[in-house]
């Protein structure tokens, strides 16, 4: 560590602008810090909100909120990680003592970024915190933010899902109140809602229907038992009720904000929730792990641009629909999802389409954005590939 100072690391420079550039290592700041060597940090669509433009994000950021990497260095406070330890770290930055992390809430920590809960590496508003989309990383309150994985290269891509869109899409299914034996509809056959899907298959759902209009998307959710729904064919709503014989029992949305209409090209912020509200039975449930924010500079209409997204609230009510929303707890389910992963159980990896070194990662990003060559989920390795 002495004799090398610099590092490679991906910066945001602009709307569909990013660039590999040498910046400083991280250094330990406090003592309860460690620093890693990352070897895979993975790009996700929520990094696309930042790169379109879509947020506040300013040139110089570096991104990437999903890593995982070897331990370097610790602090002088980290007693459970040690020089070697190989980990993963939740995208979620987390104190582990304020009162929403006391009660599992770690994505709503109120103290890691003060005026706004919930923290995250490498996320405009998310706090001062360096993404690892860079060969180091530094990871404050590391004993708490860090799950230890078993030791070797072993499930490395499974792993590295573990930091967000496998627990995300487990977090999706668990909001919209799912019970073994239910019928679910996942909007959306990104990451997320693949994640959400085969969650939905592991927990014991009867039939899942998974929405989408990317073909490779809704093959990859068809080869792990869900029903494809193609949103320009037909009202996915008429056709999820056609084949299930009626409403769901639960509907998840993994799309978000920059939803588009039944055409395919347009962006439509209210399209999926309102469906959501439509394809569930009364006293069902919805899941909503799919982003929406505040403000939206890029909005197709002045309200959604204040984050005000109309939607029929009339008919939730009439319904009794109950929801959830907001960023994934990645810690209340983390170290389950691993053990699932380590015992065979379950191998979110499936939808891992790319992986690639940092030199790699500007064209990733663009062809992951213009959802080209069935880029659906890209893995970085910033130190080469592992040996
Ligand atoms: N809550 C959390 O903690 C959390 C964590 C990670 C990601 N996210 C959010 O989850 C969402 C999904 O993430 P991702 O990585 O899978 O993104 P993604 O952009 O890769 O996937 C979104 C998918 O939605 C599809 N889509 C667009 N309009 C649709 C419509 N009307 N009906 C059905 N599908 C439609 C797109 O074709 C795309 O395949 C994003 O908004 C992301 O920011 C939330
Ligand atoms: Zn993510
Ligand atoms: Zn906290």
């Amino acid at each position: 560590m002495a004799s090398i100072s610099k590092m490679k690391a991906l910066h945001y420079d602009g709307p569909f602008k990013v660039s590999i550039k040498e910046i400083d290592i991280p250094k330990i700041q406090h003592p309860d810090d460690c620093i890693i060597k990352v070897t895979t940090s993975c790009i996700c669509g929520s990094d696309l909100h930042m790169y379109q433009g879509r947020t506040a994000a300013e040139s110089g950021l570096v991104f990437g909120h999903e890593n995982m990497g070897v331990v370097i260095e610790t602090g002088p406070g980290v007693t459970l990680l040690k020089k070697g330890s190989r980990i993963v770290l939740p995208f979620n930055v987390a104190c582990g003592r304020c009162s929403n992390c006391e009660t599992g809430k770690t994505a709503f920590c109120t103290h890691v970024n003060p005026g706004f809960a919930g923290g995250a590496y490498g996320y405009v508003a998310m706090g001062p915190y360096q993404g690892g989309q860079a060969q180091y990383l530094r990871v404050p309150y590391a004993d708490f933010n860090a799950l230890i994985l078993p030791e070797g290269t072993e499930h490395e891509a499974d792993f590295a899902l573990l930091a967000d869109i496998f627990p995300t899409g487990w977090h999706g299914v668990s909001l919209s109140g799912f019970q073994p034996g239910e019928t679910i509809a996942v909007f959306g056959a990104g990451p997320v809602g693949l994640m959400a899907a085969y969650s939905a298959i592991l927990r014991g759902a009867s039939n899942v229907y998974v929405v989408d209009q990317v073909k490779e998307r809704l093959e990859a959710a068809k080869k792990i038992g869900g029903v494809p729904i193609n949103f320009t064919e037909g009202d996915p709503v008429e056709q999820i009720i056609k084949l299930n014989g009626g409403m769901v029992d639960r509907a998840v949305d993994a799309v978000g904000y920059q939803a588009v209409d039944k055409g395919g090209s347009k962006e439509q912020p209210n399209i999926v929730l309102d469906q959501l509200i439509m394809v569930t039975r009364p006293t069902g449930g919805l899941g909503i792990p799919g982003l929406y924010v505040p403000a939206d500079p890029g909005a197709p209409d002045e309200q959604s641009g204040k984050g005000q997204i109309l939607i029929s609230f009339g008919k939730l009510f009439e319904k009794g629909l109950t929801l959830g929303t907001g960023q994934c707890n990645v810690k209340s389910y983390n170290r389950y999802l691993r053990d699932l992963i380590i015992s065979g159980r379950a191998k979110p990896s499936f939808v891992v389409s790319h992986e690639v070194d940092l030199d790699n990662a500007v064209e990733a990003y663009d062809k992951f954005d213009r959802r080209v060559d069935g880029y659906t989920k890209v893995l970085l390795h910033p130190n080469g590939p592992l040996s």
